[in-house]
């Protein structure tokens, strides 16, 4: 679809050259033996194969953590023969997976056939976050397998759309959904992923001098329990849908928290807990379509004081060097998941600037792939 009037630019001409350049086979040959080209030629090379075999290095992944080698390894070092008898499978096939793990960083060779955990799996061993991502993925690569189908059905209508219907129904209020292990994983999930998220927002925004925080779509009160831990005296309020609300009760008190002021309702049908200078939603926008986002913007801006803050924290798309992250990731999963969409901060920022907020600057976070954090003023 071509939009409007439109006559091809420099930008566009240079495109068609270089491509017809790069799917030409003599160039492809000849960019090799080149001494000036050879290093760029090989760098894409070698990017464009990680792409077409990346599934085998994620299953690979999956594989180790499944078969307990990672956990095992992370304890002390393991022989082949323990790992394999541990894991229930012969011999050889141990010895193929640990090769495959090595291969990609994930476990490293010891003398007399034991292994320790490489760079990779060492980093991933303790971070319960990335381990639930992990294992809440096979629903997503379920829906995967058929990309085409998935996206010819149209949004949602799979198993990453059911595993949230779970967490939608549970959030209405449903019992049967409320005890289903769908929830339960949703909620794991969320909480063990939170700490990465609220260790960038922390560092990024500085809480000190705020009269009172009110997190929307809280949760289970992940992210204010990081937030109080640094900030004992800032108050505290939580606001989400009215199981999820009197769930987290229990977790906050569990933790010495009773100080937070939980609410529970809809951000879509009721009035947000009035009387805090500072609003956050951390990983809430991008699961929602843009007239629900728009809404939810213009009753924030309303609950704020003048001079109040909202703090909008999420992956996004166009991050620069995490595109994939935002684009691919996050947009294919939305999409499954069957609402709501990957935005750029530019299109954060115009839509802050309809809602009515004066001042929108985004805040550098340590790592942007994780979360971006946007700091909107009324
Ligand atoms: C993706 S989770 C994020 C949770 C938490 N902020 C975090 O980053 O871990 C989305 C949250 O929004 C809540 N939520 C969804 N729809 C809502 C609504 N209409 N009103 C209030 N909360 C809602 C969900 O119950 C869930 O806790």
């Amino acid at each position: 679809m071509v939009d409007g009037d439109f006559s091809p630019g420099w930008r566009e001409r240079w495109l068609l050259w270089r491509n017809s350049w790069l799917s030409d086979p003599r160039f492809q040959r000849w960019s090799m033996r080149l001494p000036l080209l050879r290093t760029t030629a090989q760098r894409h090379a070698n990017a464009m194969f990680g792409v077409i075999t990346g599934f085998v290095y994620t299953k690979t992944l999956t594989a180790a953590v499944d078969l307990g080698i990672i956990a095992a390894c992370a304890e002390a070092p393991q022989s082949e023969a323990e790992l394999a008898e541990r894991a229930g499978l012969a011999p050889a096939a141990m010895s193929r997976l640990l090769a495959a793990a090595a291969s990609i960083d994930l476990v490293e060779s010891l003398p007399g056939n034991r292994w320790t955990l490489g760079q990779r799996g060492a980093a991933l061993a303790n971070n319960t976050g990335a381990l639930a991502m992990i294992e809440h993925h096979k629903l997503f690569y379920t829906d995967l397998a058929d990309p085409v189908a998935m996206l010819k059905r149209g949004r949602g209508g799979g198993e990453l759309a059911r595993f949230w219907s779970y967490a939608e129904a549970a959030g209405r209020g449903d019992p049967a959904a409320a005890d289903d292990p769908g929830t339960q994983a949703y909620s794991a999930l969320m909480a063990a992923s939170q700490p990465m998220v609220a260790e960038q927002v922390l560092e990024a925004f500085d809480f000190r001098g705020k009269r009172k925080l009110l997190d929307i779509g809280g949760g289970h009160g992940a992210f204010l329990a990081e937030v109080a831990a640094q900030h004992p005296d800032l108050p505290l309020a939580l606001f989400d849908l009215p199981p999820v609300a009197a769930a987290a009760k229990g977790v906050l008190a569990a933790r010495g928290l009773e100080r937070v002021e939980v609410t529970g309702g809809s951000f879509r049908d009721d009035p947000l807990p009035a009387g805090a200078d500072v609003i956050s939603l951390v990983r809430i926008l991008h699961d929602h379509d843009d007239a629900v986002v728009t809404a939810l913007l213009a009753k924030v801006h309303a609950a704020l004081p003048p001079g109040g803050t909202l703090l909008i924290a999420e992956p996004m798309a166009g991050t620069q060097g995490a595109q994939a992250m935002g684009d691919a990731y996050f947009g294919l999963y939305l999409w499954a998941m069957g609402s709501g969409r990957p935005r750029t901060a530019e299109a954060y920022r115009a839509m802050l600037q309809a809602a009515g907020f004066t001042r929108v600057v985004e805040r550098r976070t340590g790592v942007p792939m994780v979360t971006r954090l946007l700091v909107a003023t009324r």
